[in-house]
């Protein structure tokens, strides 16, 4: 078994989601906030951004959802969520699609990378190495994913006999396509999720609700299928 989520596994960490009506991209424009040309145009102020979106993680705790999944005997969590509950609750490995909001790199990609505070983020400020300027380590629009990490998660989801997807609107690809290659090379498709989605049409079983209410109940020792 390899786990796949989303935003929606965080949510009741008190994480905001995306797309939901109180989501992100629902109160923010991501060309501002998630595109090289946003952070282009104006680096101080999504910088500002992003570490607010810092300080929020750093006070979020993992929740259930996150705990069972920690304890299941998934071989792998590939996660496009760039906090790092999953590895606070114990997860290992943990595949990040889109980056973590914990590290900075060199925005001109001279390879420098560095873990923050993300309790008290630093302002704006250049790379130690080549004098650009730092930028979050995380995955903007139209940018690609990491190749090594891309292959991790095609080889984890090809292994797999089953992919239990938790919390993802399945609309960012590539990401999203990783659950139809499940499908494709025969897994079994569990679908968590408080609405049904494009990934909807492919699962196996598709349970609708709240992820830290319904994954914990999944992997009951009595009658659960860990
Ligand atoms: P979305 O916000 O697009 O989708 C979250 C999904 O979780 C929605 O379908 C919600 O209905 C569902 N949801 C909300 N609360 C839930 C709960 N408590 N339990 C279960 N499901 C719940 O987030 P993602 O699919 O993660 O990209 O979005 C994918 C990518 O788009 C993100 O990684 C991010 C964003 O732009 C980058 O940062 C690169």
């Amino acid at each position: 078994m390899v786990t796949f989520s989303g935003a929606g596994l965080s949510a009741e960490s008190g994480i905001a989601t995306f797309r939901d009506p109180d989501g992100i991209w629902a109160r923010f424009d991501p060309s501002v906030y998630a595109s090289q040309a946003g952070f282009n145009a104006q680096p101080a102020h999504v910088v500002e951004w992003y570490n607010g979106r810092r300080r929020a993680v750093a006070a979020a705790a993992p929740n259930a959802a996150h705990r069972a999944l920690a304890n299941s005997r998934a071989t792998a969590h590939i996660t496009q969520n760039i906090d790092s509950l999953l590895e606070s609750a114990g997860a290992d490995p943990v595949i990040h699609l889109h980056g973590l909001i914990g590290w900075d790199r060199c925005n001109a990609a001279c390879g420098y990378r560095e873990a923050i505070d993300s309790s008290d983020p630093p302002p704006l400020r250049t790379c130690p190495e080549c004098g650009e300027l730092l930028r979050p380590d995380v995955v903007w629009f139209g940018e690609p994913l990491s190749p090594q990490i891309w292959v991790a998660a095609e080889s984890a989801v090809v292994a797999a006999d089953l992919v239990l997807v938790a919390g993802t609107s399945a609309e960012v690809w590539p990401a999203a396509g990783l659950v139809e290659l499940a499908h494709d090379v025969g897994a079994a498709i569990v679908v968590v999720n408080t609405e049904a989605t494009p990934v909807s049409r492919i699962s196996d079983v598709e349970l609708l609700g709240k992820a830290g209410e319904i994954i914990p109940r999944l992997f009951d020792e009595d009658y659960g299928m860990s």
